[in-house]
């Protein structure tokens, strides 16, 4: 999935982003893209949303680690909430992009609208983007740089999946 899937309606294109806590991973991508979207004045017409496959940390804010890297490069992390997969959303969203492999296997694998978050890394695609949970702060500025890099490139792909309805 280098590029994005078209829009299945008319409407607001919707864009979920997932990991496993929904804590430190999937809500870094998510206030990036959505700065990047808002960036390209492209959020009126696209929403971004995150979740976890696990449910531990419903309801929490970011990791303190992962807030604090954003907020370290000029992101605004505190309006994030964790919320839980629903494995409804390849129905309900146009695309669901996933941090790793086990994400992959837990939300029913790869479909046209379903892959890696890193299938659209312009420097090294088709990777994960790797858990800093149990790690150290370099982990979450490892994590920062890719999603950086990868929510330029989903940008993107977003004006070529929207194009057909502009
Ligand atoms: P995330 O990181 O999937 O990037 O949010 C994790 C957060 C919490 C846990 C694992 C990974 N946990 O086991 O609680």
């Amino acid at each position: 999935m280098p590029s994005l899937p078209p829009p299945r309606t008319a409407g607001t294109y919707r864009i979920e982003l997932v990991c496993l806590g929904n804590i430190c991973r999937s809500p870094t991508a998510h206030v990036v893209l959505e700065s990047r979207i808002a960036d390209a004045g492209l959020d009126d017409r696209v929403e971004v949303t995150s979740s976890g496959t696990g449910g531990w940390h419903v309801g929490n804010p970011m990791d303190e680690r992962a807030a604090a890297t954003l907020t370290g490069a000029g992101y605004d992390p505190t309006r994030h909430r964790a919320r839980q997969y629903d494995a409804a959303r390849p129905d309900t969203h146009d695309v669901v992009l996933v941090m790793d492999e086990a994400n992959l296997a837990d939300v029913g694998g790869r479909s046209a609208r379903v892959g890696l978050f890193r299938d659209l890394d312009p420097v090294d695609p088709g990777g994960e983007v790797p858990d800093p949970y149990y790690g150290g702060a370099d982990g979450f500025e490892e994590v920062l740089a890719m999603v950086e890099r990868t929510s330029d490139a989903i940008v993107a792909a977003l004006r070529d999946a929207l194009a057909g309805r502009d």
